[in-house]
């Protein structure tokens, strides 16, 4: 099969999320382990492979908008074979399938067949579908077993940026937030066994990784019954620190309701677990939280962020919301800036509600409408994005003249203008255990190692600096 195939060149587009991003690394190795090469572009390409998110309904127009483009090209070059797979390929199955550019469709739980389903398709042009049938059904244990073997293709070497893997720790979402179209495109929530985490760990340190991040939807959910014992996220955290090579471990992304204490006592106590959070509060508002079913109260969600802050006095905090969910007064809206001013987060994701097809509120649609007009949602964004960013500066200030330990991503992909001086060297982008970003000029050498830098300068979301 392997001869065949190895002359096949492929073009792989992902959208969305870290866990999304994860699957195409997986994909990308598995394919090039059976023979596949990649293409630079269209022009070279017998196939294309494209990762999809369904989350908000502009990632799907934006991979719909490439179906569109593939259909043209088809015309004059039938033969190349398009693969759609991820979120978009579970949710619409086989309305994708009828597109006349898709030949495959393959959905999140069967990445592992991708290969096989690519290589029948190149033979015979033949359409294929391969998704979950029910998908909030538990998963059969071959599907769950394959998704387990899989994971171990992860390829160290081809990773960006350099020294730093993710390491999937469970699947799916069981917290069926109103709004949110996950626990239908990802299913059940299943934790790994922490053996096979270990393993892995185990063996992306031998190969130079020096900092991983464990992910999951709702991570501190992490639960695996083994006998006697239940292994919960702060013994995945103490494990992994035991693991030689291994500086850094972080882990994203976190769930406020049942938050359990035992994983901030492991970030304080465990040196190797950065002081950092990502964990989405969605708004201030108790009406609104409700209305998303999100479980717990503004107030209770800043409980949470000031025992943290106890427990990790230098814990750096993130947090995502959604602006303009239905019914959302200016009071509502107002709730939510006044909960981002005592969260002081290092930074927050704002993003304006789309309404997704499958999910609770859509099919409660009488009683909650997509009721706020896009232009009230782009200026409660931009609000909100304002807001922040005047804390985010407040908080950069807080390392002027101090020193601080970076993992070096690389160069500096967009280079900044207001960049420390630093001689001939160019300039590196790298990254703080709490999550700063930090620029400065240094040898490209350095990508994938840690350095002291002293800050000299700051804007809101960079710290500028000078290498020691
Ligand atoms: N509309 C807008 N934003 C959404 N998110 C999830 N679902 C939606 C939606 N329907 C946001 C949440 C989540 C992040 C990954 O995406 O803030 O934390
Ligand atoms: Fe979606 Fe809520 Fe699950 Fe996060 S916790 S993936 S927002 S359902």
């Amino acid at each position: 099969m392997k001869s065949e195939i190895c002359n096949t060149k492929l073009l792989i587009k992902s959208f969305g999320c870290q866990m999304n991003k994860l699957d195409t690394a997986l994909i990308t190795s598995a394919l090039q382990q059976a023979g596949f090469q990649l293409a630079g572009d269209i022009s070279q390409a017998d196939a294309v492979l494209i990762n999809t998110c369904s989350v908000r309904e502009h990632a799907e127009e934006r991979v719909l908008a490439h179906l569109g483009n593939l259909k043209h090209i088809k015309k004059t070059r039938p033969e190349i074979i398009v693969a759609v797979i991820g979120c978009m390929a579970q949710r619409l199955g086989d309305k994708l399938l009828e597109h006349e550019a898709v030949d495959i469709v393959c959905g999140p739980a069967q990445i592992p067949k991708v290969p096989e389903l690519l290589t029948k398709a190149l033979a015979d042009k033949v359409k294929r579908i391969a998704v979950s049938e029910k998908i909030r059904q538990e998963p059969p244990a071959e599907e769950v077993e394959a998704l387990d073997r899989f994971e171990c293709l992860y390829d160290s070497d081809t990773q960006q940026p350099p020294c730093q893997a993710f390491v999937r720790v469970m699947r799916g979402c069981d917290k069926f937030c109103s709004y949110c179209v996950v626990p239908f495109v990802r299913g059940r929530e299943v934790s790994r066994a922490p053996g096979g985490i270990m393993e892995q760990i185990k063996k992306l340190a031998s190969e130079g990784i020096k900092q991983i991040t464990l992910l999951g939807q709702t991570i501190n959910s992490y639960k695996y019954v083994a006998g006697e014992k239940t292994y919960y996220l702060a013994d995945l955290l103490e494990m992994a620190g035991k693991i030689d090579g291994i500086r850094w471990i972080r882990f994203i992304t976190s769930y406020p309701a049942g938050f359990d204490e035992t994983i901030l006592r492991a970030m304080a106590d465990l040196p190797k677990v950065c002081p950092y959070l990502h964990i989405p509060a969605q708004s201030g508002s108790d009406k609104i939280l409700r209305a998303m079913n999100r479980n717990y109260t503004a107030a209770e969600y800043l409980a949470l962020l000031q025992n943290a802050r106890q427990i990790v006095p230098d814990i750096a905090i993130a947090g995502d919301f959604i602006v303009g969910f239905p019914g959302e007064t200016e009071q509502d809206f107002e709730a939510t800036v006044d909960l981002v001013e005592k969260a002081q987060y290092k930074n927050c994701f704002v993003f304006k509600y789309s309404p997704r097809p499958g999910t609770r509120l859509w099919r409660a649609e009488d009683k909650f409408k997509d009721d706020i007009p896009a232009e009230v949602k782009k200026q409660r964004n931009y609000k909100l994005l304002a807001v922040q960013e005047k804390i985010s500066d407040r908080l950069s200030r807080e390392f002027l003249d101090k020193t601080v330990e970076v993992l070096v991503e690389g160069l500096s992909k967009k280079p900044h203008l207001d960049s420390a001086e630093g001689g001939n060297c160019p300039q590196l982008v790298g990254r703080t255990a709490g999550d700063w970003i930090v620029v400065f000029n240094g040898p490209e050498s350095l990508a994938g190692q840690f350095a002291q830098v002293k800050i000299i300068k700051t804007r809101p979301l960079t710290l500028f600096g000078e290498i020691l």
